[in-house]
């Protein structure tokens, strides 16, 4: 609340400011010099005087008067009233000692590293069936409680003062023991490294492992979240080209330009959904050792593919060094967790570990306990039983809605796994403006077509299901449904 004081329209001091008294009726007097309220050689009231009428402590006053004395505003000497300085230059004064001539701007590698690829569609949106998002409503929040309160009482431990950049011991020893029965992958714990996210992982082994200019092969389409970490290290990325059976390693020209990192999500292609029959995991690992090529292999949702027992991870197939294995808890658990990892050759260990210290990026301990204990106990195994079952029925749900609602111009295949699925649009049409029309109505799908990195792309919608209620479906259905038929594309009859 302001109130007017003395002298009339000067000062003005506001108490339930931040700024403090002193420092407001500091501003107050350089202000009214400034304006030219006050001239050079005006008599101010003194501390006492000034103090009782203002109601505000003295010592307030003499920090104003101080500060004012400082800067040359006002002359004070013992004995005589304190009166603003002879000779100031006064109207239109700047008494700022610094001057900013112009704000903070980004160096060409800022630029690079802040970059939006995944374009106008995907930008920080929320709603309704988006994609990547797991169901947030079969999280075992009881269980996870229990595991954080034994992790806050973690007392004195010295895993609580700076150490273990790359992630806690207990945390490695459980994924060691879940990547070998789950997924074929054998680790020593010290080769796990635990992030906050696929996303930090593979940024971290771009900036790591490549130099500007080295070639990256992405799978076309693919995850944008690769693509940007390979762009951020200054890479150059070439399409892998991806069919019925994932990324085609063959059909590359390496004669003119080895890749360096080749990413790959064989378990589950991303965004398509196929799986890579063991030939091709054969002929990919041969195409990488001969062009000495590293693999990074992304299995973002295997723990819980629904159908089937999910194939080996590709890591297990290779020469020891030849592929970084990378997981998530995103999909399995929740996003805001922050924990994701990566398993590398035992001679990266020591320069990553050093590089995550200088980076400052190590994840929270406490949720690394609290995630350890979660898995020790079998509440992990407990919740991917669970929401296997829930997210098959949403998925199988979703993709029922779609075909009876669109017909045959869309193709979309029951998902085998993840928590979202990719319709294809028969027709090439603008996805990017759809997904925005979709997102404005509340439904926060993604355009397939953004995930293409050549010409032949095809449109066609992200959409999330493991988050979906059936209304939402419906609803969401229904939208598609007459956003295509206003911009002339006929759909099926229900
Ligand atoms: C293929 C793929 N990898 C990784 C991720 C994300 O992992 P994180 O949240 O740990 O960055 C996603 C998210 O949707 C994804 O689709």
């Amino acid at each position: 609340m302001k109130e007017p004081v003395f002298p009339e329209g000067i000062l003005s001091l506001n108490r339930s400011s931040d700024v403090s008294l002193a420092e407001q009726i500091y501003r107050g007097f350089r202000e009214a010099v400034r304006k030219g309220l006050l001239s050079s050689g005006t008599r101010l009231p003194s501390t006492r005087r000034l103090a009782t009428m203002l109601g505000v402590g003295r010592n307030t006053v003499n920090t104003a008067y101080d500060l004012l004395q400082a800067e040359g505003i006002v002359s004070i000497r013992t004995g005589a009233v304190p009166r603003i300085m002879e000779g100031l230059p006064l109207e239109g004064a700047n008494f700022e000692k610094v001057k900013l001539v112009e704000g903070p701007g980004l160096s060409t590698r800022g630029m690079a590293m802040s970059c939006n690829l995944r374009g106008d569609g995907w930008a920080f949106r929320h709603g309704a069936l988006q994609p990547g998002a797991p169901a947030l409503g079969c999280f075992p929040y009881e269980d996870w409680a229990r595991c954080m309160r034994r992790a806050a009482r973690l007392e004195r431990s010295p895993d609580l003062q700076y150490q273990n950049y790359t992630g806690l011991p207990s945390l490695k020893r459980q994924l060691s023991l879940h990547l070998a029965a789950e997924r074929g992958v054998r680790a020593e714990p010290d080769q796990i490294l635990i992030t906050s996210s696929m996303q930090a992982s593979l940024s971290l082994l771009s900036l790591v492992l490549a130099d500007r200019g080295d070639v990256a092969w992405l799978e076309d389409p693919g995850y944008l979240g690769a693509k940007t970490a390979f762009h951020t290290a200054g890479m150059e990325i070439r399409p892998l080209a991806v069919d019925e059976h994932g990324a085609n390693a063959a059909a590359m020209d390496v004669s003119d330009h080895s890749p360096k990192l080749i990413y790959v999500t064989p378990s589950h292609q991303y965004p398509l959904g196929v799986r890579m029959p063991l030939t091709r995991r054969l002929a990919l690992l041969d195409t990488a050792g001969t062009s000495g090529a590293t693999i990074l292999e992304d299995d973002y949702d295997s723990e819980f593919l629904f159908s089937g027992r999910p194939v080996a991870a590709l890591y297990g197939l290779a020469d020891e060094g030849r592929v970084i294995y990378l997981g998530t808890f995103s999909k399995s658990l929740m996003p805001g967790l922050r924990i994701a990892y990566c398993v590398v050759p035992s001679k990266l260990i020591d320069p990553l570990t050093q590089f995550m210290r200088n980076m400052g990026c190590a994840a929270n301990v406490q949720a690394q306990a609290a995630l350890a204990q979660f898995m020790d106990g079998g509440s992990y195994q407990k919740h991917l039983k669970q929401i296997r079952q829930i997210y098959e029925e949403r998925g199988a749900l979703l993709v029922e809605t779609l075909r009876q609602r669109l017909g045959n111009r869309v193709q979309v295949d029951i998902p085998t796994g993840n928590v979202q699925v990719t319709m294809v649009l028969r027709e090439l049409i603008d996805d990017v403006a759809l997904a925005k029309q979709m997102q404005e109505h509340g439904f926060a799908v993604s355009p397939l077509s953004n995930c293409y990195l050549g010409e032949n792309s095809k449109s066609g919608l992200i959409i999330g299901f493991a988050d979906a209620t059936p209304v939402q479906i419906a609803q969401g259905v229904e939208t598609l449904s007459n956003l295509l038929k206003e911009a002339g594309h006929e759909t099926a009859s229900p």
